[in-house]
C-alpha cells in the first residue's frame, strides 16, 4: 500500500438511470428466467427450442470448412453492417417483384434481440412512446427499459382495432404478428394490411418482430407487413416504414446468434451506426456458418424435424391441459409458434401468486405480469412446448393442476 485512501465504490443501484431502469423490471422474470438452473424442475417457462432439432454434423462439418477457407473473415474484424455476401443472400431470399431488396436494405444483427436494443437506440427518446402489441415480448420491454418509454399497448387482436389511433403519436409500432411471444396468436391478415396502411398514413416506423414465421403447424402463413407495405418502384430498393426482424435461433440454433434487420436503406445506415458502438460486428465465424448453412439449404433440411417435433409437443400439451386444466384456464390451440397462452377463468386468479406453488409442485410457467410494462396483467400464462419431451410436458401440467389445487387450498 502507498497511503492511498481508498474510496468505496459508488453503489450501481444508487444511480439515478439505473434506478429508474431497476425499478421497472419484474422480480418474477428473474425468478421464472433462473428456472432451467433447478434440478428436476420442469421448465415451460422459457422459449427455447428442442435441442434434438439443432443440426449438430452438419453445422460442426461447415464450420470446419469456412475456418480454413475464410480465415480472415472469420477470424478478423468484419464490416460493421455484416458480411457483404450474407447481407446479398438475405436480400435474394426476402426479395420478389413486388419488394426489391438490395444489399443496402439489409444488416446482420447478432440474434434478433440485438435488432431491439439498436432500434430503441435509433428510435426512441427517453419517456418515448411506444404503440407495441399487448400483451408484448419480454425481450423487447427489457431492451427499451433503459430509455423508460411510455407504453401504449395495442390490442391489435381485437375487432374494431382501430390502427391509425394506435400507431399516432408513437415514435415507433411493434408487433409479432407470427404466433406471438407470449399469446402463440396470429394476426389476420386485414389487421396486418390496416397497420401497414396506418404506418404510411401516419409516417410511422412499423417493427415486424418475425422469429416463429417458419413454424407453422397448420394452413397455410400469411404475408408478412414488409411484403404488404412495399410499393414497388422501379430500381428503387424497398424505402417502406417497416422494419422487419428475423433470426435463426428458430430455424437452426440459437447460438449462432445470426439475425437480420431488412428496412429502408435509411434505417439501416443509421442502426449500422448504433451498432458500431454496440459490438463492432457479428462474429465473422457465425455469420460465414449461417451463410454456408442457407446456401446449402439447412433450413429446408431441418424444417420439417421441427414442425413435426413441435406439432406433437403442441398436441400433447393441449391434450394433457384438456384432461387436468379445463376448471381452472381457457386458451386456444395455436396453430404456430412455440407457446399456449392460458387466462384463468377466475378473474380474481393471480398467477404472479400461482409461481411458487408452481415451482414447490415442481414445475415453471411464465406469468402474465412479465409481458406488461405495467406489471398489471396478472390473469394468464404462458406455456412453452417446445422444449421439452412430450412425456414431461404431460408431467408439467399434472404438476400445474396441483399448483392450482394448492393455491385454491390455501386461499380458502
Ligand atoms: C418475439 C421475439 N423477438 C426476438 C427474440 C430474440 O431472438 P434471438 O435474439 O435469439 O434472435 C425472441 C426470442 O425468443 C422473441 O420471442
Amino acid at each position: 500500500m502507498d497511503g492511498t485512501a481508498i474510496m468505496s465504490l459508488q453503489p450501481i443501484a444508487a444511480r439515478p438511470a439505473f434506478a429508474r431502469w431497476l425499478a421497472t423490471t419484474n422480480d418474477i422474470t428473474r425468478i421464472f428466467l433462473s428456472a432451467g438452473r433447478i434440478p428436476g424442475l420442469i421448465n415451460m417457462a422459457g422459449g427455447l427450442p428442442a435441442a434434438e432439432t439443432y443440426p449438430v454434423a452438419e453445422l460442426a462439418a461447415i464450420a470446419r470448412e469456412v475456418v480454413a477457407a475464410h480465415p480472415q473473415d472469420v477470424l478478423g474484424y468484419g464490416p460493421i453492417e455484416g458480411l457483404p455476401e450474407l447481407r446479398d443472400t438475405l436480400a435474394a431470399r426476402f426479395s420478389s417483384e413486388a419488394l426489391p431488396l438490395e444489399r443496402a436494405n439489409v444488416l446482420v444483427i447478432s440474434g434478433g434481440m440485438q435488432g431491439l436494443d439498436l432500434i430503441g437506440k435509433v428510435l426512441l427518446e427517453d419517456g418515448g412512446l411506444i404503440a407495441g402489441q399487448f400483451p408484448t415480448y419480454l425481450g423487447a420491454l427489457d431492451a427499451w427499459r433503459p430509455r423508460a418509454p411510455t407504453f401504449r399497448n395495442i390490442m391489435i387482436e381485437d375487432a374494431g382495432f382501430d390502427a391509425v389511433a394506435a400507431l399516432t403519436g408513437a415514435q415507433f409500432g411493434y408487433t409479432v404478428p407470427n404466433f406471438s411471444n407470449p399469446t402463440g396468436r396470429l394476426v389476420g391478415i386485414e389487421t396486418r394490411q390496416g397497420l401497414v396502411d396506418a404506418a404510411h398514413s401516419t409516417g410511422t416506423w412499423l417493427v415486424e418482430d418475425d422469429p416463429y414465421g417458419t413454424l407453422h403447424y397448420d394452413g397455410a402463413p400469411l404475408p408478412r407487413l414488409i411484403d404488404l407495405s412495399a410499393r414497388a418502384r422501379p430500381g428503387q430498393p424497398y424505402d417502406g416504414p417497416v422494419i422487419y426482424m428475423g433470426t435463426l435461433s428458430k430455424e437452426i440454433a440459437p447460438g449462432l446468434r445470426i439475425g437480420w434487420v431488412i428496412a429502408a436503406p435509411e434505417m439501416i445506415a443509421a442502426l449500422t451506426l448504433a451498432k458500431q458502438g454496440s459490438d463492432l460486428c457479428t462474429s465473422g465465424l457465425t455469420q460465414r456458418v449461417a451463410l454456408a448453412a442457407l446456401d446449402a439449404g439447412l433450413i429446408e433440411t431441418v424444417q420439417p424435424l421441427i414442425l413435426a417435433t413441435y406439432r406433437h409437443r403442441r398436441d400433447t400439451l393441449c391434450a394433457a391441459m384438456a384432461e387436468h386444466l379445463g376448471d381452472w384456464l381457457d386458451w386456444e390451440v395455436p396453430v404456430g409458434g412455440m407457446f399456449v397462452w392460458a387466462t384463468a377463468r377466475d378473474a380474481g386468479l393471480d398467477t404472479d401468486l400461482l409461481l411458487p406453488h408452481a415451482m414447490a409442485a415442481g414445475v415453471c410457467v411464465a406469468p402474465s405480469s412479465v409481458f406488461d410494462a405495467s406489471g398489471l396483467n396478472r390473469r394468464a400464462i404462458r406455456i412453452n412446448f417446445t422444449l421439452n419431451e412430450p412425456e414431461t410436458l404431460a408431467e408439467g401440467v399434472r404438476r400445474l393442476a396441483q399448483a392450482l389445487m394448492s393455491m385454491q387450498a390455501r386461499r380458502g
